[in-house]
């Protein structure tokens, strides 16, 4: 018997064919797989991630609300044309405390992973409220109204519990505070001063540096926090955490 005729036996027996296709199918799979069995962690170490302040997190809130991922994603690909154009490829520690990630695969507008001091904070509000003023050939639409909107942070508190289910290493002192927090960031000078020192303690803590927190009056409205406050900030830190002078993509000890 050929080897040809063999053949024929499998395309007979559905069975016999099933078990074929599954035994092929697992090696891919068990290729795929494999390696990850052996690594105890796939996300590398690296310094200067910290958890998302509650400003940050809800500007984060109302860029998800907004939908711009539907024309942005925020994951510069390992591509020598994508690092040159928005800056070191992004690594799975700079998602570790999202949920859900952003990365997304749709570009209408730029890739906005590394947006994050690329402009001024007043250039961000002025793009917001009126694209076309800024970029003339711009198709994104304009958000004026997140400067009128007071920013709506009453369930901050269980909105961070929430995150540390989840895994994100928001103390007691950043829960019970975050309020607060919310003021000192957007505001400094007015009724947020007294949050001041603790807001920076906290998440600088956890960065394991000075200055990992922007805190200023975005919107340029000192009355009150608006919606555009917290989106602005969340745009000002978006790829700014990770200290990549220190980081060593071969170096084999950042594989934990
Ligand atoms: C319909 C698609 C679309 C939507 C929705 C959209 N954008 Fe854009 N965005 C663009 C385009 C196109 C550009 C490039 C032209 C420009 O700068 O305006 C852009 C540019 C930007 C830039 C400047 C990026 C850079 O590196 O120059 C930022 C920041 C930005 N958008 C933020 C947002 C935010 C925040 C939202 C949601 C509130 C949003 N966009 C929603 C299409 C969109």
């Amino acid at each position: 018997m050929s080897i040809m005729n063999k053949h024929g036996l499998l395309e007979r027996h559905s069975l016999l064919l099933t078990i074929g296709i599954l035994v092929v199918v697992s090696i891919g799979g068990l290729i795929q797989m494999a390696p990850l069995a052996y690594m105890d962690n796939t996300i590398e170490k690296v310094d200067g991630m910290r958890p998302y302040t509650p400003l940050e997190l809800m500007g984060r809130d109302i860029y998800i609300r907004e939908g711009c991922y539907v024309c942005h994603s925020q994951m510069v690909r390992p591509l020598r044309d994508e690092v040159e154009r928005y800056g070191h490829y992004s690594l799975a520690a700079e998602s570790m405390y999202d949920h859900p990630f952003q990365w997304g695969s749709k570009r209408t507008g730029p890739d906005l992973a590394r947006v994050g001091g690329k402009y001024s904070a007043e250039w961000q509000v002025d793009h917001l409220k009126d694209p076309r003023a800024l970029v003339p050939e711009s198709v994104m639409p304009p958000y004026a109204f997140l400067a009128d909107k007071k920013l709506n942070y009453d369930r901050i508190e269980e909105r961070l519990r929430t995150e540390r289910m989840l895994g994100v290493p928001y103390t007691d002192e950043m829960i019970e505070n975050a309020a607060g927090h919310i003021y000192a960031q957007a505001d400094p000078d007015e009724k947020g001063y007294d949050y001041l020192d603790s807001l920076i303690e906290e998440y600088d803590g956890i960065a394991g540096r000075d200055g990992s927190v922007e805190y200023r009056d975005y919107d340029g409205d000192r009355t009150r926090v608006t919606e555009m406050d917290a989106i602005v900030a969340y745009l000002q830190m978006t790829g700014t955490l990770v200290d990549f002078s220190t980081y060593e993509a071969n170096d084999l000890s950042n594989r934990r």
